[in-house]
């Protein structure tokens, strides 16, 4: 029951296996997990200390210098603090933004079906839940091209933007039910950025239901696919988005850019 209500058979099957999951740990004596921790380039910070307040669990402070103090044992690679941050100067090495809008425009370049979405979905529970839905034979609509990232509060707004004016017709940000997030404060801080990219798109005149923030855990298969479902109908309902609406989208991301770097 701790990761959602289901019923004893599978309450069994889970509970063994992460019973088997624990012994393998134990078993191998010493545990190498890979180091997914911020990068900082000092030459375009902007001290603005947001990561400072972003990071929940506390792994950056300034302690009156000029520039972040990373504690990298206390980082969980979350990359919420990347993604806040308005000048570039923090990064995540194992996805980082470059990496984020190189798979974003691949996921719109190579999706042969419209209306085209590209899907965000943390890889804890929605990326999860969407495999789940794969392999228990459960359809949802091939419109949606699905990228995993750490937690949806890695998703910085130009991701999003670009993806809408690469040609999405609509972007699906999923993670894990807000209070679920595994790294606290994630979720939140994505469905707070997707409101406001939402009254952004709505502003330069695109329907803000083409933005949907949804979250399931890891195994609602079922709740994962009648979101999609749901969204991808809603899409269809609303047409392509248009060369015109890629215009705006474009100078959106530009305004938006400035007010962030206050140019
Ligand atoms: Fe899933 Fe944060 S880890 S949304």
């Amino acid at each position: 029951m701790a990761q959602g209500p289901k019923d004893i058979a599978d309450s069994v099957a889970h509970a063994g296996l992460a019973a088997s999951k624990v012994k393998t740990l134990l078993a191998s004596g010493n545990v190498i997990t890979e180091a997914c921790v911020p990068s900082f380039n000092e030459d375009v910070c902007i001290s603005c200390r947001l990561c400072e307040v972003i990071c929940t669990p506390n792994a950056i402070k300034f302690d009156n210098e000029k520039y972040p103090q990373i504690n990298l044992a206390a980082c969980r690679g979350c990359g919420a603090c990347a993604a806040a941050c308005p000048s570039g100067a923090l990064d995540l090495p194992c996805l980082t933004t470059e990496q984020l809008l190189e798979a974003t425009k691949a996921a719109v370049l190579n999706n042969p079906v419209r209306p085209a979405i590209v899907g965000y979905l943390c890889r804890w529970c929605a990326y999860i839940a969407a495999d789940r839905a794969g392999t228990s034979r459960i359809r949802y609509p091939p419109n949606i091209i699905n990228i995993q990232v750490p937690c949806t509060g890695r998703l910085n707004t130009e991701t999003i933007l670009t993806a809408f004016a690469e040609g999405a017709d609509g972007v699906a940000v999923m993670g894990c039910h807000v209070q679920d997030c595994h790294y606290r404060s994630g979720a939140r801080y994505a469905k707070s950025r997707t409101d406001t990219i939402r009254e952004a798109l709505e502003g330069a005149g695109i329907d803000g239901r083409r933005l949907f923030f949804g979250s399931v855990s890891a195994s609602e298969a079922d709740q994962f696919a009648e979101q999609v479902n749901d969204f991808v109908n809603v899409v269809t309902k609303l047409g392509p988005l248009g060369r015109e609406m890629m215009g705006k989208v474009t100078r959106t991301q530009s305004a938006d850019a400035e007010e962030m770097t206050g140019g």
